[in-house]
Order: structure tokens, then sequence, then C-alpha cells
């Protein structure tokens, strides 16, 4: 049997393990994560061990990006499996601090990211989100201090955001966004899939199949808006609320108008039942 990744709760002992890679000038990659790990982040840890000598995966469900309204408190927490599941993929290091390690009493910093955060996509609806997760990766940033970052690319406006939030605080670290990877259906990996009903599961794959058809019809010299009212309708019709589809620019996530405004990025996000469910596509 493999050798579990070794469990570290507080910043000194992290600090520890991190001083030991560096005095063997090991680099250092850090995967970001809440947990409830699936093969979107197992596929972070591989590109992680490809890229430096040692994987870090930290698993802290973060309070500061989640409104009073949302799925904190239910969101899915399977330390014991996630741990199983890093032994197999090699990770060497679990960074899982408490929320009192992260936020002790008194703590009173919150970054307040522009730009990309500012789009009116995800912070049209979710308007605490990103001062949240901003907050936090700088944190596991300058607690890692990692070479390499890895995240999904499923959340796409996030990567944008923590691309840029590293570049302006000059962190010394390379931020990289990977594929999204899907069940065989085309549903986007997500911690929060386990949610849906039977039915809602057979409905969910609509969103991709919906970006897809809606990325070939705008590089086939559709008009954008009418294609994505389409999508919307499409999408509507599977009985989920729509929050968005849009057609962004790829880096800036400024709105597009036609093709030549791009390299476009399709993105979406809408609600079954209780599930709220995001991915995106580049046309
Ligand atoms: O994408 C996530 O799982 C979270 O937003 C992150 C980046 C780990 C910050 O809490």
């Amino acid at each position: 049997m493999a050798k579990p990744p070794i469990l570290v709760h507080t910043i000194a002992a992290l600090r520890r393990e991190i001083a030991r890679y560096r005095k063997n000038r090991e680099t250092v990659a850090l995967v970001p994560t809440m947990g409830a790990l699936h093969r979107g982040h197992l596929a972070l840890v591989r590109e992680g061990q490809k890229r430096a000598d040692r994987v870090v995966v930290s698993i802290f469900v973060n309070p500061t990006q989640f409104a009073p309204t949302e799925d904190f408190g239910s969101y899915p927490r399977t330390i014991k499996k996630d741990i199983e599941a890093l032994t197999e993929a090699k990770a060497d290091l679990v960074w899982a601090p408490s929320p009192a390690t992260m936020y002790p009493q008194g703590f009173a910093t919150r970054l307040a990211p522009e730009g990309a955060a500012l789009a009116g996509l995800e912070d049209k609806f979710r308007p605490h989100f990103f001062g949240g997760v901003a907050t936090v990766v700088a944190k596991l940033f300058t607690q890692v201090t990692p070479d390499y970052a890895m995240f999904g690319q499923k959340d796409y406006q996030q990567l944008r955001v923590v691309t840029q939030m590293a570049k302006d605080l000059d962190l010394p670290l390379k931020v990289i966004g990977m594929a999204t990877v899907r069940e065989k259906d085309g549903l986007a990996m997500s911690s929060r899939n386990v949610y849906l009903s039977e039915l809602e599961r057979r409905h969910a794959p609509v969103l991709y199949r919906t970006l897809k058809n809606c990325a070939a019809r705008i590089k086939a010299g559709e008009p954008i808006a009418m294609v994505l009212e389409e999508g919307r309708m499409h999408i509507r019709q599977a009985e989920f609320a729509v929050d968005y589809l849009e057609g962004r620019h790829a880096a800036t996530l400024a709105p597009v108008a036609t093709l030549k405004d791009g390299p476009i990025r399709l993105l979406v996000a809408a609600k079954i039942g209780t599930t709220r469910l995001i991915d995106n596509l580049g046309v």
C-alpha cells in the first residue's frame, strides 16, 4: 500500500515540512481544494507532479466565500476518502487548517479583487464570492509558498481572478489552469454534483451540450446574441433556471459582440432544483 501524505493542521507544522523540501532544493506545486475530491482534483495533482518535486493539496471549506444562504453547512466533507484518494495519487502533503487557524479571532483583512472579479458573471449572483476566494487563496499562497498552483478551468472566472491576484501581489509562482474533467456524458466534474437527484442528473449534461452547440454555431459565423438566446431557451427546457449563458473575452471576460472581439469563452451558470452548476467552453 502506498504511503499516505503527511497531514498537517497548523501553520508551524506546514512551515516545517515546506522548509524540509526547500532545504533539499525541491520545488512545490499546490492544489487548493475544498475537499470532496473527484477525478478533476486528481488530474491537478498529476499535473503538479509533472511540474514540481512535491505536491501539497490544501483541503479547507472556506466560510468566507459562502453567503449565509448558501451551502457552507451542507458542503460535502469527506476527508477520510480524500486522504485515501491522495494516498493512491501519491500526493506528498495535505494542508488541512481549521477555520480558527485560517481566520483567528480579530482577523480583519479581506482582498477586494476587481477586473475579472467584477465581470457581471458569478459576481452578479454571488457578490461575496471572489473577495472570499482571493483572500483565502492569497493566504494559501503565502503559507505554502508554492512554485506552481493548479486550478481547474471549470471555475473559469475564479481562475482569471486568482491569476490576476498572484500577478498584482507579485507572488513568485505560476498559476496553471487545467482542462475541465468531465463525466462520460459531458457533465463537468464538481463536488456539488452529489446534490443532484437521479432525474436532475439526467438533465444536467444539457449545459455542456448547449455550450458545444453554441460554440460551433458562433464559430460558423451565426450572430452571438441570437445563438446564446436560443441556448438559454434550450437549457430552460431541461428544467434549469438560467443565471447566465454569455460569451466573453477569454482573458478579460469583457462582453463580446462578434467573433472578432475574441478569443471567446462561453460561460454558463444555471440552477436545477436546489443545485447550482457552472460550466464554460472556448469557441
Ligand atoms: O475552487 C475551489 O475549490 C475553491 O474556490 C478554492 C480555490 C479552493 C478556494 O477556497
